[in-house]
């Protein structure tokens, strides 16, 4: 027998990006209840270590974790690195870590900015090219991009964020056309608000739309997300609400629904932080 057959199978894994806290969390319980092995990836080593934990005394699958900044280019190729170590292979790729960031895009840090391109655009177009491939070589597994219904249109005032939802929105639409009959799945989850932990981060705080506490909650948008990827849905918008606004969207034109959105995004501090 040759030695390349002495090798052991290698196990799928579903690698979720941003798999520590809210919708990325919640889509972690999710594909564990259908019974998928998991690669956890984000930065903080303990929230990580906690999920983990959490997900293994709920379900019997395998849970491994890696602690890494996808804001570095040189983390991708770590991931891959990380599975092929543990004989692992990509099955699923959940391209959900992001961040947003909220105020005058003339007055954010430069290097924020770009940051954040790095990680809502360069990461998750760097994992997908690197385990497309061979999810098509098998003809099984499939990509779940997370994008936000905030990449459906122009936001001042998030300009950045929402334009590189844009970006996810625009790949993965065209990389489930590509992928149609294959047997890998793509699909975008474009969610409106959702209530995390993100819209602290990323800065909003007086703005109308996290005043007016709407939004759905991460498990359902999670829910929403993994059922619509094993239907093979190219686009999901969870909530009733938010599937009315994408209709509109499509029908009212985007100028005339600017001093809307900038009504919407626009800090009411006096002196909002840039
Ligand atoms: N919340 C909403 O209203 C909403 C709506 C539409 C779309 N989305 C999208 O949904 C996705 C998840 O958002 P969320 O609301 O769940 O945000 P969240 O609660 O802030 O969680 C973000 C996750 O990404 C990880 N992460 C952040 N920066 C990272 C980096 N540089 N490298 C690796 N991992 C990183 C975080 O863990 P660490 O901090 O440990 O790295 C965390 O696990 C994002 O792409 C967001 O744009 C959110």
């Amino acid at each position: 027998m040759s030695a390349a057959n002495d090798n052991p199978p290698l196990s799928p894994v579903t690698v979720i990006t941003g798999g520590s806290q809210g919708i990325g969390r919640a889509l972690a319980y999710e594909f564990a209840s259908g019974g998928y092995d998991l690669l956890l990836v984000s930065r903080n080593r303990e929230s990580l270590e906690k999920t983990a934990a959490d997900i293994r005394a709920r379900h019997d699958v395998e849970v491994k974790i890696l602690a890494c900044d996808l804001v570095d280019p040189e983390n991708c190729a770590r991931v891959e690195q990380f599975l092929h170590e543990q004989n692992c292979y990509c099955q699923n790729l959940v391209n959900n870590a992001g961040f947003g960031l909220a105020g005058d895009f003339a007055r954010h840090r430069p290097e924020a900015l770009l940051n954040m391109i790095d990680l809502n655009i360069r990461a998750l177009t760097d994992l997908s090219r690197r385990f497309l491939p061979d999810m098509q070589a098998r003809r099984q597994g499939g990509i779940l991009f997370v994008a936000s219904m905030g990449g459906l249109l122009p936001g001042p005032y998030q300009a950045t964020y929402y334009a590189s939802k844009a970006y996810v929105i625009s790949l993965g639409k065209a990389l489930s056309w590509e992928c149609f009959g294959s047997g890998v799945r793509i699909s975008t989850l474009a969610p409106g608000p959702v209530r995390t932990g993100f819209h602290r981060t990323m800065g909003a705080r007086s703005e109308l739309y996290v005043q007016s506490g709407a939004g759905i909650s991460a498990r359902k948008a999670a829910h929403m997300g993994y059922t619509g990827f094993l239907c093979g849905k190219s686009l999901i918008i969870p909530g009733i609400l938010s599937q009315f606004g994408a209709l509109a969207l499509k029908i009212l034109p985007h100028d005339l629904l600017m001093p809307f959105m900038s009504w919407f995004l626009k800090s009411r501090l006096k002196n909002p932080r840039s």
